[in-house]
């Protein structure tokens, strides 16, 4: 079912459930493509710069020239939510490389799609934030390194989601090639070891969130212990207390792993840096 929503397609608004690309684009035949997630606050698109270059990192690191400049893709953005009117949005920005024969070549693509998705967005519900949520380490996946790159090709994360809802849990989190904590489906993962608080290192193959990024420098403002590391999966199920972050879940606890309850949920320093987070992003977050 698609969502009440609203796309620019390459300029042109139209409703959601209306909007087309063609069977030949690259991003649909081989997730050759880029996107990035933004969010509002207040109705105003939160972080954008953050988001923007990341998706500028991502493009050049597969390629793909994007085909129109910053202050095009940020009107476009604004006029889109202001057009969509929702009280909250989630903004999806996408640049899929083009229409063409189905070859893996990406020169014999046309020239790139940019869109971008406005609809209501999907928070978790609030006494999640009071429980935590459930998560599984997946065994089926493991993470490949180049997920630096927010790209179209989210099969592992597919894949990890799925293991974890057939596991009746609400998260899946995956390990690398070495066996090591990665990250989840579409949120970084953080635990808590007396007064440390670890999460596993770019190096381990996991997007750089700008939900984590922030939350480290909160964290290293406040006089935390931060220890970006790799970590093993007893790790995060021997932890005292430890969380997911992500644009949309924001600071988020996790009650169990691998159907074991974590000590404490929401743990002290999770709720410390959960209330940290929360504050700066609506307010410094909330700049452009
Ligand atoms: N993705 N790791 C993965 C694999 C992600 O897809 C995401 C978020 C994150 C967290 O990044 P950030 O803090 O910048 O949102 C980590 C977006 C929200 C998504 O795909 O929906």
């Amino acid at each position: 079912m698609i969502p009440p929503s609203w796309v620019d397609l390459d300029g042109e608004i139209v409703p959601g459930d209306q909007a087309r690309v063609s069977v030949f684009n690259h991003g649909f035949l081989f997730g050759d493509s880029v996107y990035d997630v933004i969010r509002t606050y207040d109705g105003r698109p939160s972080r954008v710069a953050d988001h923007l270059d990341r998706l500028d990192a991502s493009a050049a690191a597969i390629g793909l020239q994007i085909p129109v400049d910053r202050d095009t893709l940020r009107t476009r953005i604004e006029r889109l939510v202001g057009h969509g009117g929702f009280a909250e949005s989630y903004i999806r920005v996408v640049v899929t490389r083009g229409d063409g024969a189905p070859n893996i070549d990406p020169s014999v693509a046309g020239p790139p799609h940019v869109l971008i998705i406005v609809m209501t967005l999907p928070v978790p519900p609030a006494a999640l934030y009071e429980t935590g949520v459930d998560v599984v380490l997946v065994g089926g996946v493991r993470r490949p390194s180049r997920e630096q790159i927010k790209s179209g090709n989210y099969l592992t994360s597919v894949m990890a989601k799925q293991e974890a809802s057939a596991r009746d849990a609400f998260e899946g989190v995956m390990l690398n090639a070495d066996g090591m904590l990665a990250e989840a489906s579409t949120s970084n993962v953080f635990c808590v070891a007396g007064t440390r608080l670890l999460t596993p290192p770019l190096a381990a193959g996991i997007l750089e969130g700008i939900t984590r990024r922030h939350i480290l420098r909160l964290a290293r403002e406040d006089g935390v212990t931060v220890e970006e590391r790799p970590l093993a999966p007893d790790e995060l199920t021997g932890a005292d207390e430890a969380f997911l972050s992500s644009t949309i879940k924001e600071v988020l606890a996790i009650a169990s792993v691998d159907g074991r309850p974590l000590p404490a949920c929401p743990g002290p320093l999770t709720r410390r840096l959960a209330a940290r987070y929360g504050a700066w992003v609506r307010a410094d977050g909330a700049a452009p």
